[in-house]
C-alpha cells in the first residue's frame, strides 16, 4: 500500500501543480570583463551608471587576481577557478622553450594546446550539463578543450581596435540576440578597454579617465538593454582581470648592463614583458646566471623556481622556467634593448594595490545595495556555476567567499539535489493533500 502510494504521490503531484520546473528555474548569465580596470577608477570620474549598479546590486571593495596579473591567464582563472600554476595558462604567450618560438597576445588566442592543459572553462562544463554558451572576444574562447569549443563564438579581427564605443554597443545587442532569440545561458563579453589605454597614457592620465567615462556609458547602456529585452530576468557581473600601473622611468631594470651576466648563458629567455621574467639558463649555467641576477637591481626579485613565494600559487608548473624574475611596483624588466615604452603597466604582485580590479554583480540573484570586503577572483568560477545551477570542476575557490552577495531562492541554486529530492515528495504529498482536499498547492505549501 505505502510503496504504491510512494509510486503514485510524485505522479500525482506532476499531474496536478506542476511546480516543479519552479525549483531549477535557471536565470540567465552575463560576465563581463573591461580588460585592466583598476579598482579605484570610478574614484576620480563621474560613473553615474556603475553607482546605480552598485546601488542596486553587489559592489566588493576590490577583488584580487591571481600572479602574475597578465590579461589571458587572470581570465582564466576567472573561467576555471584556478590559480594560474594549476591551469597552465601562465603567459599572455605562447612559448616553446626548447626551440624559443614564441607567439604573442593574438596569436596564442588560437593555440588550443597552450589552453586546453587539463582545466575545463566553465563554457566547456556548462555546456556538457545541457547549457548554451558563449564568448564574445573573451579570452580563451577561441580554443578548444578536450576537442569541445564554445557553441557561440565571436573573435576580434587582428589589429582590432578595441575603443570603438559604437562597436561596443553593436556588440551589446549581439549578445542580447543570443540570450532572447539564440536561447544562450551564459555568455561571456569581452571589452579590451580600459586596458590599452592604461598602458600607452598611464593610469592617471585625463585620457584613461575619458575612456572610463565610456565604460560607464557602456554599462548604462547594457543595462538599458537588459532592462528592455530580458525585464532584468539576468544576472550580470562586470569585472576585469588585473589593474595598471604607472611604469616608473628612472633607474630602470636592464639584464644587459648587469655585471657577470650575459644572454649567451641562456637558453630561452622571456622578457620584455612587462614585470616577468622567464630564464632557463644553458645547461650548468643555473647558479652563475642566478648569482649574477640576485643582487642586480634593489626593485629586482630573482628566484629559482622552486623558492618561488608559495603564496603566489604560481611557478609549481611545467611550463614555467626554472628562473623566475620580477620587478617591484612601477618596474618592468628589460632584457637586451629597451622596447618597452609603455606608461602603464601590468603583471606586478597581486598584492600590490593598483593590480586591484573591480567586482560588480546585479540581478535577481544578488542582494541590494551591498558592498562586500575584497575576496580573490578564484572564487568567481564557484560563483558563477551556482548562479548557472551547474556542477564545478575541482577548483582552487570556494562559494563561501561570495554567497553572502546572494538572495535566497531567486535564481540561484539554493536547494540541494538531496533536498530537491525531499521537495519532490513534499509537493507530491500536498499534491495528495490537494486531491484528497481540493485545497490548491501554493495554499498548502
Ligand atoms: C523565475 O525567476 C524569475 C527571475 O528570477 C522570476 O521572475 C520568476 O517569478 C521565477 N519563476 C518561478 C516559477 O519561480
Ligand atoms: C617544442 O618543440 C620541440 C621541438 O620541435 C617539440 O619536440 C616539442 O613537442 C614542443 N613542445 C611543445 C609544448 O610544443
Ligand atoms: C600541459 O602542457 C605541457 C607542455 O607545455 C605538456 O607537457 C603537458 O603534458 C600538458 N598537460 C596537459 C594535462 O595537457
Ligand atoms: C577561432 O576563430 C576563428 C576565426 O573566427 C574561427 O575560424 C575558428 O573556428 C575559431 N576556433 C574555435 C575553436 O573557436
Ligand atoms: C566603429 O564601429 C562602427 C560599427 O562597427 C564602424 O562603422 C566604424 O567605422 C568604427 N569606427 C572606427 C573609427 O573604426
Ligand atoms: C516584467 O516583470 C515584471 C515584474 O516581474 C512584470 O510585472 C512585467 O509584466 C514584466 N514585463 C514584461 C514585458 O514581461
Ligand atoms: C663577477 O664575477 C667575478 C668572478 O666570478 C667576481 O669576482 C665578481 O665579484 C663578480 N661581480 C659581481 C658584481 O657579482
Ligand atoms: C605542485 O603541483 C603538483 C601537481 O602538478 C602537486 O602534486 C604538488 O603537490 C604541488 N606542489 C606544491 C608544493 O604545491
Ligand atoms: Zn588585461
Amino acid at each position: 500500500m505505502f510503496a504504491f502510494l510512494g509510486l503514485l504521490v510524485p505522479l500525482v503531484a506532476l499531474g496536478a501543480c506542476a511546480p516543479l520546473q519552479g525549483i531549477s528555474n535557471r536565470t540567465k548569465l552575463l560576465l563581463v570583463s573591461f580588460d585592466g580596470f583598476r579598482w579605484n577608477y570610478d574614484q576620480d570620474v563621474d560613473t553615474p551608471n556603475l553607482d546605480a549598479m552598485a546601488r542596486d546590486g553587489v559592489k566588493a571593495r576590490y577583488m584580487t587576481p591571481p600572479f602574475t596579473t597578465q590579461t589571458s591567464p587572470c581570465h582564466f582563472t576567472l573561467l576555471t577557478g584556478k590559480y594560474i600554476e594549476n591551469h597552465g595558462v601562465i603567459h599572455n604567450m605562447w612559448f616553446n622553450a626548447s626551440t624559443g618560438q614564441k607567439l604573442p597576445y593574438y596569436n596564442t588566442q588560437r593555440v588550443s594546446a597552450w589552453w586546453d592543459n587539463g582545466s575545463l572553462p566553465i563554457w566547456i562544463t556548462a555546456q556538457r550539463q545541457g547549457l548554451k554558451t558563449a564568448s564574445l572576444f573573451f579570452p580563451g574562447g577561441n580554443a578548444t578543450y578536450q576537442g569541445e569549443r564554445v557553441n557561440v563564438n565571436k573573435v576580434e579581427k587582428l589589429f582590432h581596435k578595441y575603443d570603438n564605443e559604437t562597436e561596443w554597443r553593436q556588440n551589446i545587442d549581439t549578445v542580447m540576440k543570443w540570450f532572447t532569440e539564440d536561447g544562450l545561458d551564459f555568455v561571456a563579453l569581452y571589452f579590451g578597454e580600459p586596458d590599452s589605454t592604461g598602458h600607452k597614457y598611464g593610469p592617471e592620465s585625463q585620457k584613461r579617465k575619458d575612456m572610463v567615462s565610456q565604460v560607464d556609458r557602456t554599462v548604462g547602456y547594457l543595462r538599458q538593454r537588459i532592462k528592455e529585452n530580458m525585464n532584468s530576468t539576468l544576472n550580470l557581473i562586470i569585472t576585469s582581470d588585473h589593474g595598471m600601473e604607472q611604469v616608473i622611468k628612472e633607474d630602470e631594470i636592464f639584464l644587459r648592463t648587469v655585471k657577470n651576466f650575459s644572454f649567451s648563458d641562456i637558453k630561452f629567455e622571456l622578457v620584455d614583458y612587462g614585470p616577468l621574467g622567464l630564464l632557463e639558463p644553458k645547461p650548468g649555467k643555473l647558479e652563475q646566471v642566478y648569482e649574477a641576477l640576485r643582487q642586480a637591481h634593489p626593485k629586482l626579485h630573482v628566484y629559482k623556481k622552486e623558492d618561488f613565494p608559495k603564496r603566489f600559487h604560481y611557478a609549481n608548473n611545467t611550463r614555467v622556467s626554472p628562473l623566475v624574475l620580477y620587478g617591484d611596483s612601477g618596474y618592468v624588466i628589460h632584457g637586451r634593448i629597451k622596447v618597452q615604452i609603455n606608461k602603464g603597466e601590468h603583471g606586478f604582485d597581486n598584492e600590490d594595490i593598483n593590480m586591484k580590479t573591480i567586482f560588480r554583480a546585479v540581478g535577481p540573484a544578488f542582494r541590494r545595495g551591498l558592498e562586500v570586503e575584497p575576496f580573490e577572483s578564484v572564487n568567481v568560477y564557484a560563483l558563477l556555476c551556482e548562479l548557472l545551477e551547474i556542477t564545478p570542476e575541482p577548483n582552487d575557490g570556494s562559494l563561501e567567499a561570495t554567497q553572502h552577495m546572494l538572495v535566497k531562492n531567486a535564481g540561484t541554486r539554493t536547494i540541494s539535489p538531496l533536498a530537491t529530492w525531499k521537495l519532490t515528495w513534499l509537493l507530491g504529498f500536498a499534491a495528495f493533500l490537494r486531491f484528497l482536499t481540493g485545497i490548491p498547492c501554493h495554499v498548502l505549501l
